[in-house]
């Protein structure tokens, strides 16, 4: 049998890799099944470095291709079906997000592209990526192209409690050890946690945004919730996706807002009881994804005192970048 070009390509950087990641500082704390490694200043699985590695040395963007960003449990499953609505503008019957997750729907640069190097040349192909990294992290030949790019960014104490909810059902799932919240929080005050430290994450793009306009879009969680019909539309814009008059008059704004809804989505058959990456041993449960999707949900879970530490820890960091997170802790 031959080997495609790619077939070669991918086992030999796999050792380079390996041997990378096996020399990069480690910690152990949250108690995933692998450790998180610290590379190019952010935290991460070797799993999801080898793919983040391929990427870098072999991803090619097409000139259409848009890149969805976020660190993890920010609004990334909303961001990725309001974009794939968008730009698809399918909600009939043979609509994806219908029977697949968001996620199934839109390509993950940190890990789909080297498990599949030649869907970056597929056509037709919806031209939508995503990826958790920091934009200083992204492949030169996405930043150095004229891809557009769209961040999405939440409360980082409602993005913690979230974190750590999906952490433990995971260990639940995987029958690994579950981490404290105390732990956690901990890890996550220190800059440790997946794609973290959060900070840095939301600098990376907020700070592109600021000198590239045209090319970052930077969202906020919080704002898209209040008023979505609005943020629907400037997404549609930036991307190059403008809803005409006539779209606006026949109620295609809402249609779209309305399905990508925390309320219908979750209820989809395919998010209460499907799996995402159902190919992959064990899978992820759709409905992980699904929680509540809250603005303020952290006080359930953290003190005051923890709240006041993460908001004082992220106005430190932001000071002078012009970014603030409206605190909530009244
Ligand atoms: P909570 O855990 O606070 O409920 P991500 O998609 O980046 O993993 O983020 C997950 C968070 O987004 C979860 O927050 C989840 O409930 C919320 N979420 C998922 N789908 C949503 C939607 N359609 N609208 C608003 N929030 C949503």
């Amino acid at each position: 049998m031959e080997t495609s070009k790619e077939d070669q390509v991918i086992p030999k950087s796999l050792t380079k890799y390996k041997e990378i990641i096996s020399t990069l500082p480690q910690e152990n704390g949250w108690k995933f099944a692998q450790p998180l490694c610290l590379y190019q200043g952010f935290w991460l699985t070797p799993n999801y470095l080898e793919g983040i590695m391929f990427a870098h040395e072999n991803f090619k963007p097409q000139p259409d291709d848009i890149f969805l960003c976020s660190a993890m449990k920010t609004g990334t499953t909303w961001l990725k079906a309001l974009a794939f609505a968008t730009v698809t503008r399918t909600l009939n019957s043979s609509n994806p997000l219908l029977y697949k997750n968001p996620h199934d729907c839109i390509p993950f640069l940190d890990k789909d592209y080297i498990k599949n190097p030649i869907i970056q040349n597929t056509k037709p192909r919806v031209p939508l990526w995503s990826t958790h990294v920091l934009y200083s992290s992204l492949p030169k030949s996405v930043i150095n192209s004229d891809c557009k790019i769209v961040y999405i960014c939440r409360d980082p104490k409602d993005s913690f409690v979230s974190l750590w909810h999906f952490t433990n059902k995971l260990s639940s799932q995987y029958n690994i050890g579950k981490i404290s919240l105390q732990e956690a929080f901990e890890l996550y005050c220190n800059g440790c946690s997946v794609y973290g430290p959060y900070w840095d994450h939301v600098l990376s793009y907020w700070k592109a945004s600021q000198e590239w306009p045209n090319r970052v879009l930077f969202l906020k969680y919080e704002e898209m919730v209040k008023d979505a019909g609005f943020y629907l539309k400037k997404l549609a814009d930036f991307m190059g996706f403008s809803f005409s008059l006539e779209e606006e008059r026949e109620g295609a704004v809402d249609k779209i807002v309305e399905f990508c809804s925390f309320e219908n989505l979750s209820n989809l058959e395919v998010n209460k009881m499907g799996k995402h990456r159902p190919d992959e041993k064990g899978g992820f449960d759709n409905n992980m994804y699904f929680r509540k999707g809250e603005i303020g949900d952290w006080k359930n879970t953290l003190t005051l005192e923890m709240g006041a530490r993460l908001d004082k820890i992220m106005e430190d960091k932001l000071r002078g970048s012009g970014l603030i997170f409206n605190s909530s802790l009244d």
